[in-house]
């Protein structure tokens, strides 16, 4: 799986670079191609003479060596996978705010392979809030974090910062070259998000979904080489940049966006909170409060998965959601037939850790050959991961 594979390792200052040696030799022994660049904090933990015996290339870190010109343009094109082990909290922070003041940082700003970050720091650095927002932006730039493992850290306490252990790493890689391309050439549509009905130029009826699962399904889809088109209501969360986001407002512009070019689409999963019903008019200028009561009529809105599966080929594959609060598997399975979907994702309310706002989900899976995938609580980006291998497993049935 590794045969072959250009491996660009950038290795930071943290005590955590005498892993990437093993990791170094273990990349070489399966057969990668792997080029170390180094910062200057890297040198005080590891001698850059033993990567480069190692990796057997020149180990490089600045952009000027001597009389030359290191070329961090090819250098990032020449690579099919460009990893950061260990990250410490300060490249982190660099690489999230596009600062450029070393050989690694240039190679990542312009690297135009996938990024990989294992991250290596002590528990209170990888928890404080500016960490976190930094790997946040991080992952909105298409780049995928190693988890960091739980034990014993440099400063002698336990806890959560210890860099992926090299044996880790090496399964990580080799997982990710295999499910990279599993997706590519596939076109997929994704809604997400909830609709905004608006009463009056200020008031709206909505409700309380984030967008996250919807949003994480795409990111997984693109993580895989699909080509996604997202449709996605109002919402606050930040795209991958890969991902083409069409931003609507009602569900009448979520079902115009999504009919417009239905039949080009491989893979269609409808994830957004949709509006059932929207005011019946629409006052142009804000409603004034006169008497004591007000009703409000009210008018179905179109069905977007519904009308999908109507109008749905044999070979494009169709999935919706189904929240229910009760009776829930009667419920999904009879939106299941009702809508003409492949699968139908249950999530109910009764479980704790599912549904809106938060990060994570518990969902169970129906497809239409009666098959039942149960799921237990995962954060919605693992969720995410378990729905396209569900899909993949049903298209290969
Ligand atoms: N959906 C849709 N268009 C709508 C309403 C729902 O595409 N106007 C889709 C959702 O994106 C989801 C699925 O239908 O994939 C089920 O949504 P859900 O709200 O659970 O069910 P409804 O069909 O709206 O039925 P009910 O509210 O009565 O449970």
């Amino acid at each position: 799986m590794l045969k072959g594979k250009k491996i660009l390792l950038g290795i930071t200052g943290s005590i955590a670079a005498y892993k990437s040696v093993i990791f170094v030799r273990f990349l070489v022994k399966a057969g990668a191609e792997v080029k170390v660049i180094m910062t200057e904090g890297a040198k005080d933990f590891v001698s850059p003479l033993t990567f480069a015996t190692l990796s057997k290339n020149k180990v490089l870190f600045n952009l000027f060596d001597e009389d030359t010109w290191v070329n961090h343009v090819m250098l990032g094109r020449w690579a099919d996978v460009m990893l950061v082990a260990p990250a410490s909290c300060n490249t982190l922070a660099k690489m999230a705010n596009g600062i450029c003041d070393n050989l690694l940082l240039a190679v990542y700003l312009s690297s135009q392979a996938p990024v990989l970050i294992a991250p290596a720091m002590d528990e209170d650095m990888w928890h404080h809030p500016a960490t976190k927002k930094n790997v946040e932006t991080l992952q909105q730039y298409g780049n995928a974090f190693l988890p960091v493992n739980n034990g014993e850290l440099a400063s002698g306490l336990k806890g959560e910062g210890r860099m992926a252990e090299p044996e880790e790493m090496i399964q990580y890689l080799e997982e990710f070259f295999q499910k990279k391309n599993d997706l590519n050439g596939i076109k997929a549509l994704v809604t997400a998000g909830p609709t905004q009905e608006a009463l009056d130029p200020v008031r709206y009826i909505s409700n309380h979904s984030s967008g996250k699962m919807g949003v994480a399904i795409a990111e997984e889809l693109v993580n895989r080489g699909a080509d996604v088109q997202l449709v996605l209501g109002p919402s606050a969360i930040k795209i991958n940049s890969n991902i083409k986001v069409k931003k609507i407002i009602s569900a009448d512009e979520m079902y115009k966006a999504c009919m417009k070019s239905l039949q080009t689409y491989d893979l269609i999963i409808m994830a957004a909170a949709v509006a059932d019903y929207s005011p019946k008019t629409t006052s142009t200028q804000k409603i004034k409060k006169k008497s004591e009561e007000f009703s409000l009529e009210l008018k179905k809105t179109k069905d977007i998965l519904f009308e999908a599966g109507k109008r749905k080929s044999s070979d494009q594959i169709l999935v919706g959601f189904a929240l229910e609060t009760n009776n829930e598997k009667d419920n999904a399975l009879g939106k299941l037939i009702q809508k003409n979907a492949d699968l139908i994702i249950l999530n109910s309310t009764n479980d704790k850790g599912a549904g809106f706002g938060v990060d994570t989900n518990k969902i169970t899976i129906f497809d239409k050959n009666k098959k039942e995938y149960k799921f237990p609580i995962k954060t919605k980006k693992e969720v995410a991961v378990d729905i396209v291998n569900t899909i993949i497993q049903y298209k290969n049935e």
